[in-house]
C-alpha cells in the first residue's frame, strides 16, 4: 500500500542478545534468537522508515536491504555507545534487544584455568546500564522510545511500572511464561501512558510488528 508516513523517518533497533566476555574462550549471554527485532526491522523497512539496526548475538539472517544500516555489536556497552550515537538524530527507538543485566567484573585476557583441588570458581559480576534508560533520559519531545517487557508473571501490572521508570513512550509487554524464545510466535499487549492496553491475539512476529508499527505510528503523529 501507499502510506507514507514513515518516509523519511530514522529508526533505530536493538536485537540480539548482548555478549558479555568473561575471557578469550566464554561468555555470558542469553536465548534472544533476534527474530522480533529483525520483524520489527521489516516491518519498518515495509512503511518506508530508515533503519539502523543495531545487533548483538542473533540466530537470524542478518541480510542488506534498501534504506537499512546495520551494525554488529557485542557487549551491553557497546551497544549503549552505539545506540547513544545512533538515537541523537533518530525520531523512533525500538529497544528489542535482550541486554545481559551484568557483566563479569574483570575482563581476564588469557583462559581462566581449573585449578586442582578447587571445586566452585567466583566470578564477579557488576551492572550493566540500562540503555533504554539511559537513551530515554535525553529523549527530545518528538522522539518516541519503545521497550519490550518479557514478564513471567503479573505482565501487566510489570510493564506499567516499566513504563514510567523507564521513561518510555511504549511498552510491548510479553509473557514469556511459554516458550517464545526463537519461536515465530508470539503473544503481545501493547502499554502506553494515555491509551487503554492492547492486546493482541496469539500470531507470528511479522504481523505482531506490523501491529506495534501502526500504534507507534499513532503516537508519533500525537
Ligand atoms: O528491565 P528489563 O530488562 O525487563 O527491560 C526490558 C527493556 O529494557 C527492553 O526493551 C530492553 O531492551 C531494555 N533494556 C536495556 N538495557 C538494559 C536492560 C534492558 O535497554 N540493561
Amino acid at each position: 500500500h501507499c502510506d507514507s508516513s514513515l518516509v523519511g523517518k530514522k529508526v533505530v533497533i536493538t536485537a540480539g542478545a548482548t555478549l558479555e566476555k568473561i575471557d578469550p574462550v566464554r561468555y555470558i549471554s542469553n536465548f534472544s534468537s533476534g527474530k522480533m527485532g529483525w520483524a520489527m526491522v521489516q516491518a519498518f523497512l515495509q512503511r518506508g522508515a530508515d533503519v539502523t539496526l543495531i545487533y548483538g548475538k542473533v540466530s537470524v539472517n542478518i541480510v542488506p536491504f534498501a534504506r537499512l544500516t546495520t551494525i554488529h555489536v557485542a557487549s551491553a556497552q557497546e551497544m549503549l555507545t552505539v545506540a547513544e550515537h545512533e538515537f541523537s538524530d533518530a525520531d523512533i527507538l525500538v529497544m528489542t534487544a535482550a541486554v545481559a543485566d551484568f557483566r563479569p567484573k574483570n575482563y581476564c585476557p588469557q583462559k581462566i584455568k581449573k585449578v586442582t583441588g578447587n571445586d566452585s570458581y567466583q566470578l564477579e559480576l557488576v551492572k550493566n546500564p540500562d540503555i533504554l534508560y539511559t537513551l530515554a533520559q535525553s529523549k527530545k519531545a518528538k522522539q518516541v522510545v519503545v521497550g519490550f517487557a518479557a514478564e513471567t508473571n503479573n505482565l501487566l501490572a510489570n510493564a506499567h511500572t516499566k513504563l514510567s521508570n523507564k521513561g518510555a513512550d511504549m511498552i510491548i509487554a510479553n509473557d514469556v511464561s511459554q516458550d517464545v524464545f526463537g519461536s515465530d510466535l508470539n503473544e503481545v499487549t501493547i502499554i502506553t501512558k494515555d491509551d487503554p492496553d492492547v492486546k493482541l491475539p496469539r500470531m507470528n512476529k511479522q504481523e505482531i510488528a506490523e501491529s506495534i508499527v501502526n500504534h507507534i505510528i499513532k503516537l508519533n503523529s500525537k
